[in-house]
């Protein structure tokens, strides 16, 4: 018989995402109508090592469905990653009467959580949340959709101003290991080219790419850049690079950083964080532990966390080509 479950904590750790609000609403609501307690962790794993916990009813998480950032707070806790902060982090959560946890966050995240629950035999359930989309076990991470909108919409802009001046942009986004921001939102700006870390395109084919796209009468263009492509030249040298060896170009460089992470989260991303929330928390209930929630052929799956983390999730290599074709 699984032990049951009277109290849970929820937290958000690591990066925050677009829906992480809708995730915690989803959490503490489901608590709700199943009768069982729920605690609201702030700051990530920090807040628990703190004890900085609040008691969260329904009537809490009235209106931030559809508010970006985490009510909750993030953080990144150092602390944590040593024994003695997950062992001050267990007693307090002892002394809160809280017996399971569910952790929105991504891979560092679940990291931490599928450790904790070795170390204390601790019931732990995974929301993946962050814009980078690179977890392994769903095809969606909280906010990814969100953020590929955001860029859209920014690089639309972008285009109008490049188109008055014939000028070329590079407009870097985020995606420190994945390029499928840069991927998905770069075919739906309608990029020239996309520079992803999962694949090097190589200096001499970016410049041939450039020439080709001046010579069929293009006057402006857009290259996006996820911020840890292969390259290996910050957007910046990338730029000089360019206009050392393609002087006709007059480049400029847009680099989007955090504005990507926040937003009022996409109606997919607070759909998926309510379905999310709620096969958390039932997961747990049934005595489960250990696994992360995701989306997979449209169905609410689960993943166990070892695998969400050391899984390597991989870039659709027909979108590769689709940008490529689109770019004639
Ligand atoms: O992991 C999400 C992410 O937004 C990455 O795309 C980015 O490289 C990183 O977080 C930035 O982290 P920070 O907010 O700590 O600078």
């Amino acid at each position: 018989m699984p032990k049951t479950i009277k109290k849970v904590g929820v937290l958000t750790s690591g990066g925050d995402s677009p829906g992480m609000n809708a995730a915690i609403r989803s959490v503490v609501r489901t608590c709700a109508y199943h009768n069982i307690e729920c605690i609201g962790i702030y700051r990530g794993y920090q807040g628990m090592i703190e004890g900085d916990f609040k008691e969260m009813g329904p009537r809490s998480v009235n209106n931030i469905v559809n508010k970006g950032g985490t009510v909750l707070k993030s953080a990144r806790s150092l602390e944590f990653r040593t024994p003695e902060g997950r062992i001050k982090a267990h007693e307090n959560l002892v002394k809160a009467g809280i017996d399971a946890l569910v952790v929105i966050g991504g891979d560092g995240s679940f990291t931490g959580a599928l450790l904790f629950n070795s170390e204390f035999n601790f019931p732990v359930m995974g929301i993946p949340g962050t814009i980078d989309n690179d977890i392994f076990g769903t095809s969606h991470t909280l906010g990814y959709d969100t953020a590929l909108n955001t860029v859209v919409d920014v690089i639309d802009k972008i285009r109008d101003t490049a188109s008055s001046h014939n000028r070329l942009f590079f407009v870097e986004v985020m995606g420190r290991d994945a390029g499928h921001i840069a991927l998905n939102a770069g075919i739906g700006a309608g990029a020239e080219e996309i520079l992803i870390p999962e694949e090097d395109l190589g200096l001499d084919r970016l410049l041939e790419s450039l020439q080709k796209s001046k010579a069929s009468g293009k006057s402006s263009s857009i290259v996006v850049i996820a911020e840890g492509d292969k390259i290996g030249k910050n957007v910046f040298e990338l730029k000089d690079y360019v206009e050392a060896n393609l002087p006709e170009y007059d480049v400029r460089v847009s680099v989007l950083g955090h504005m990507q992470r926040g937003g009022s989260p996409s109606c997919f991303d607070r759909v998926l964080a309510s379905r999310l929330g709620v096969k958390a928390v039932e997961s747990l209930i049934e005595g489960k532990s250990n696994y992360m929630v995701g989306l997979q052929n449209d169905k609410i799956s689960l993943t166990p966390l070892e695998q969400a983390i050391k899984g390597k999730t991989e870039i659709d290599r027909e979108l590769l080509r689709v940008s490529e074709i689109m770019s004639t």
